[in-house]
């Protein structure tokens, strides 16, 4: 046989090999082509083979070699389809063995007999599920809502004020005249805006503010707290942060005394903390009170500072237009965090503004 028919011979049946084992659909049609191109006795591999030795002598050794590479290409095609028709096989059918022939006995045996069982759940199908995280509220605006409650069931209700303020609200109102060390543009952050009624403006440094914009607008009895972030350029450190929070309290009415600033106090604390907490007055100084007090509490006798407090200075009613002969009032400003850290056992007021999620989950 001349080389160029045998080398056509060979081509033809790989192509159809090729073709036989790529299409073949399932398992069965699949043993049918191996039969037809790979059966030992009579398959056409065989045949093909055959016509090797009718080659002549001289051309033998180019014949065999492409004989052989024919025969691992059709070998390699149908192996590629064994490993596709056997996966397949496993992911359409339930895999074998998922339910034991002993299960289905039972289950029939006990009545439960559907005519298909289910279709086993096949847990590497889907993507792994991924953990939700609930978000929640940061620690501050918890602590707000609460004291909030808590001052709302002693019959305060909540006021608010700008945070960008004028100096008659942040000052001059508050009995802190020009030439106070309060006002030094060191100790505050002005804004470089130009001024206008109410004179410069500024961050508010303390939510003392509203306690003048609720009096004008209304007279007594006034019974009022607000919560809010002030501002103060100082470096942060432990307990220092230049954005915190403050609680004021403001109370007017006939015949309030010290007494009873403390007696709220207490409650407040109490209802907050949970136990028995004690207050201390220390005498102190604020141009908007007087007398005035700095206010520590003690929560499992650990004395902490909270704030500053004291009874509404007589001008600061005056300037308001309140009689002061006729009402008096009491005034308190605590910082928020302080009151949280001290309820947590928190070291340092910093971690509430690094938002790492590993301190705010916490809470
Ligand atoms: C005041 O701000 C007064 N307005 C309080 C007041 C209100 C007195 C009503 C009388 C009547 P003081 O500057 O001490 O006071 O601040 C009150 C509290 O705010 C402090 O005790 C502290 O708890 C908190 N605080 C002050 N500075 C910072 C800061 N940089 N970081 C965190 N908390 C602070």
């Amino acid at each position: 046989m001349a080389l160029a028919d045998f080398l056509q011979q060979l081509e033809e049946l790989e192509q159809a090999a090729v073709r036989a084992f790529d299409g073949a659909a399932d398992g069965d049609a699949l043993e049918a082509a191996r039969i037809e191109f790979l059966g030992a006795k009579s398959g056409r591999l065989k045949d093909v083979q055959k016509g090797l030795g009718q080659v002549g002598k001289e051309d033998r050794p180019a014949a065999g070699k492409r004989f052989n590479e024919a025969k691992l290409a059709i070998e390699t095609a149908f192996e590629s389809a064994r490993e596709r028709v056997q996966k397949n096989a496993s992911s359409t059918k339930p895999a074998e063995g998922y339910f034991t022939a002993a299960a289905v006995a039972t289950a029939h045996a006990v009545g439960y007999a559907p005519k298909t069982l289910p279709t086993p759940f096949d847990p590497t199908e889907s993507p792994p599920a991924r953990r939700l995280r609930v978000g929640r509220l940061h620690p501050i605006t918890q602590t707000i809502l609460e004291l909030q409650e808590i001052m709302g069931r002693l019959g305060f209700t909540v006021a608010e004020g700008p945070e960008v303020e004028d100096e008659w609200h942040n000052f001059e109102a508050l009995n802190i005249p020009a030439d106070h060390v309060a006002r030094d543009p060191l100790e505050n952050f002005y804004l470089a805006t130009a001024e206008a009624a109410g004179g410069a403006r500024l961050l508010r440094s303390q939510t003392s503010t509203v306690q003048i914009r609720v009096m004008e607008q209304q007279p007594p009895p006034v019974r009022i707290i607000s919560l809010g972030r002030v501002y103060r350029p100082d470096t942060p450190d432990d307990t220092h942060y230049p954005m915190f929070h403050q609680i004021e309290g403001l109370l007017v009415d006939r015949h309030v005394t010290m007494a009873d600033l403390k007696s709220v106090l207490r409650m407040f604390a109490e209802s907050y903390f949970g136990g028995e907490v004690h207050i201390r007055f220390r005498p102190s100084f604020f141009p908007f009170t007087e007398p005035s007090v700095e206010v520590d509490m003690a929560w499992h006798d650990r004395w902490i500072e909270m704030g500053g407090a004291g009874m509404v200075d007589p001008h600061v009613l005056s300037a308001v237009g309140y009689d002061p002969d006729e009402v008096s009032g009491f005034a308190f400003g605590l910082g928020v965090e302080r009151i949280c850290m001290r309820r947590h056992n928190i070291t340092d007021i910093r971690e509430f503004y690094k938002n790492d999620v590993r301190f705010l989950r916490q809470f």
